[in-house]
């Protein structure tokens, strides 16, 4: 398997590629790789001719030192997983020099306000690194296919609007939440979690689940209130958010459904560890 850690490999080797007429898959991470991520890779390797896999912590869209601090590094255990998967994957793994050209910053987007909601409010410019690092991922890897999971709904949302601003030529392609066994949605935080708290984590889908088996019976703000009240009561987990929305425009839901798809999203803290999760409500 390839790894190539240049912009200027990876220009070569994409354009040979087109020039045999390759399909590319993508699939963009910040390492730490698990099973929601394989199962991406496989997703993207099903239907495409090769698969780039970019390896990058992406410090911009982290609005917390700590966060970034501690976010797992496992890049050799990261390349040998590739391997295993013994599938036409080329890894990419910049320094944050060479991806960003020695100038770390962020441009600034407008996402038509999906960019204030949720994630956007509680992680201060967030998704203006998020857009910053997909734009220039897009521009280097030149992909018939990017693949997303939907446990980051919000900003699979906010990629789709960045593809459709800049008339980018790639398909965004969204795949289900991966779970480990007991409901918790995959995340590289996860291994930060102690055992016994990753186990008890099983209660933030648990809610959403029961969140869903309520909605259409009760209000939205019923059902918020219900979860805001079993986040009070509980002793490991903070409630950030729970919000029910559009699952397009991400705009809260109040009475009126109207036909509109919606999701409940949540953010929840362990200590220092944030998790996020979110489901459909009514499809
Ligand atoms: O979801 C992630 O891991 C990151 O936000 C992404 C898409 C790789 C951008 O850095």
């Amino acid at each position: 398997m390839q790894i190539i850690k240049e912009k200027a490999t990876l220009t070569e080797v994409i354009s040979k590629l087109k020039s045999k007429d390759s399909s590319i898959g993508f699939v963009p991470t910040m390492g730490a790789l698990h099973e929601g991520h394989l199962s991406l890779i496989r997703q993207a390797a099903a239907v495409c001719d090769v698969v780039v896999v970019s390896i990058f912590i992406n410090p911009t869209q982290f609005d917390n030192a700590i966060d970034l601090d501690k976010y797992p590094r496992t890049l050799d255990s990261d390349i040998q997983k590739l391997e295993e998967l013994n599938l036409n994957v080329i890894g990419f793994t910049p320094s944050a020099a060479e991806l960003y050209s020695n100038n770390i910053q962020s441009e600034h987007f407008q996402f038509d306000g999906l960019e204030h909601k949720m994630e956007g409010k509680y992680r201060n410019g967030h998704f203006d690194g998020v857009g910053t690092v997909i734009k220039k991922l897009f521009e280097m890897v030149q992909p018939d296919k990017a693949f997303f999971g939907e446990k980051d709904y919000q900003q699979l949302q906010i990629i789709k609007k960045l593809v459709q601003c800049y008339q980018l030529p790639v398909e965004v392609i969204a795949c289900p939440i991966n779970r480990e066994h007991n409901g918790l949605a995959r995340s590289s935080r996860n291994e930060r979690l102690i055992p016994k708290i990753r186990l008890e984590a099983s209660f933030i889908h648990e809610t959403l689940l029961k969140a869903k088996d309520k909605f259409g019976i009760e209000s939205a703000n019923q059902i918020t209130q219900w979860v805001e009240n079993e986040f009070k009561a509980h002793p490991y987990f903070k409630l950030e958010y729970f919000e029910i929305a559009d699952s397009e425009t991400l705009k809260p839901i109040t009475n009126d459904v109207n036909g509109k798809l919606v999701r409940a999203f949540i953010a929840v803290y362990f200590e220092d560890i944030r998790l996020i999760d979110n489901i459909a409500l009514n499809y």
